[in-house]
């Protein structure tokens, strides 16, 4: 088994963990084998340290070595264009670029993949992503200086996106028309993917996600932050009612959010969202699936980006189970292979 593989790590940096996951790819075999995986908190570490500290533990080095952005730095749109050739394209893309976005084309770095065009046979649809040159190589660079090269560069909606339809793929069960939205929520930010079969139709971030919860529960209680996050992971028996209270409150905030994102694509598509996967790790508060439910009255599911997977012998079921909502963006990035 495995004996041609060639791994992937899929390396997802947020502000509060890292997630790692590594997949085995064997040549012409489309499912691939899950080898390892870890999430740890970042705290005040420093990244390439952390990361590090994370593949030792694996004992494992892996070809290649995907990373992503998000967060407000990262800006992704919806273009449409007169279909063109290639050449052209690339020019009106610049061009709409540094038009449209609120940098200059030497300030950023981007890439945009062709995609149908909504409804109009006669146009080229353009999924753009674009960072602040900075910040990118801020990243890379943190990572170097720890002996890491990451070979390719993706942003979180990508990952979901991806790793959902393979996830769907490998384990078929729903009409591929239905509209589903993917919910990563996070620390800082709460990412929202609207899909209708497996294109992607819209995709924001909301900035407002796990941390606006443990603030709130440290404001109105009067406790410090690291007080404040134990009751919220671990609800104590006394007083459990009132974190609750809070939490639904923060929640409540983010739903009239995601409201207004669904009713906005309801008015641009005439459908609405049928049903909702959420992930990250604010989505292991079983509150979460509760409020989005009642606020939204459509089915809330917690996904397995693993479904349909192989798994290599030393992978635990049980551990994989307890985290796997946590680890959709990273398993997303180690599905790159190009
Ligand atoms: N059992 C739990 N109950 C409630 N919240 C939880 C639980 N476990 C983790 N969290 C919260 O999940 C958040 C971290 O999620 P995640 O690891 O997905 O974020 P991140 O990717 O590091 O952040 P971001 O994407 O926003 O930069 C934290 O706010 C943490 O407190
Ligand atoms: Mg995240």
């Amino acid at each position: 088994m495995l004996k041609h593989a060639t791994t992937y790590a899929g390396l997802d940096i947020g502000t509060f963990s890292l997630k790692v996951v590594l997949l085995a790819r064997e040549p012409k075999d489309p499912v691939p084998t899950l080898i390892g995986f870890d999430l740890r908190e970042i705290g005040g570490g420093v990244i390439g340290e952390v990361v590090k500290a994370s593949f030792a533990k694996l004992g494992s080095t892996p070809k290649a070595i995907n990373i992503s952005l998000s967060g407000p730095d990262v800006i992704c749109r919806f273009l449409e264009f007169p279909k063109m050739n290639d050449k052209e394209l690339e020019s009106a893309v610049n061009f709409e670029v540094e038009r449209q976005l609120p940098l200059k084309l030497n300030e950023m770095i981007f890439d945009y993949e062709i995609i149908e065009a909504k409804g109009e046979t006669d146009k080229t649809g353009i999924l753009l992503a674009a960072a602040k040159k900075g910040i990118v190589e801020e990243r890379v660079t943190s990572l170097k200086e720890a002996g890491i090269s990451p070979s390719l560069i993706d942003v979180d909606s990508f990952a979901l996106t991806n790793i959902f339809n393979a996830a769907s793929s490998l384990s078929p069960k729903e009409p591929a028309e239905r509209i589903v939205s993917l919910i990563n929520i996070g620390e800082t930010s709460t990412l929202l993917n609207i899909l209708k079969g497996n294109e992607l139709l819209f995709t924001r971030e909301i900035g407002l996600a796990g941390k606006g919860i443990t603030e709130e529960i440290s404001r109105k209680l009067g406790v410090d932050l690291s007080a404040a996050l134990k009751m919220k992971h671990q609800p104590p028996t006394e007083g459990g009612t009132e974190v609750a209270g809070i939490m639904r409150s923060v929640l409540g905030d983010l739903i009239e959010e995601v409201k207004l994102s669904f009713e906005y694509c309801e008015n641009q598509y005439g459908r609405g969202v049928d049903e909702v996967y959420i992930s990250g790790g604010t989505s292991k508060a079983n509150l979460v699936a509760e409020s989005f439910s009642e606020w939204l009255g459509i089915p809330i599911n917690r996904w397995d980006p693993f479904a349909g997977m192989k798994m290599a012998p030393g992978v635990s079921k049980e551990e994989l189970k307890a985290i796997s909502a946590e680890l959709a963006v990273a398993a997303g990035l180690a599905l790159r292979t190009e």
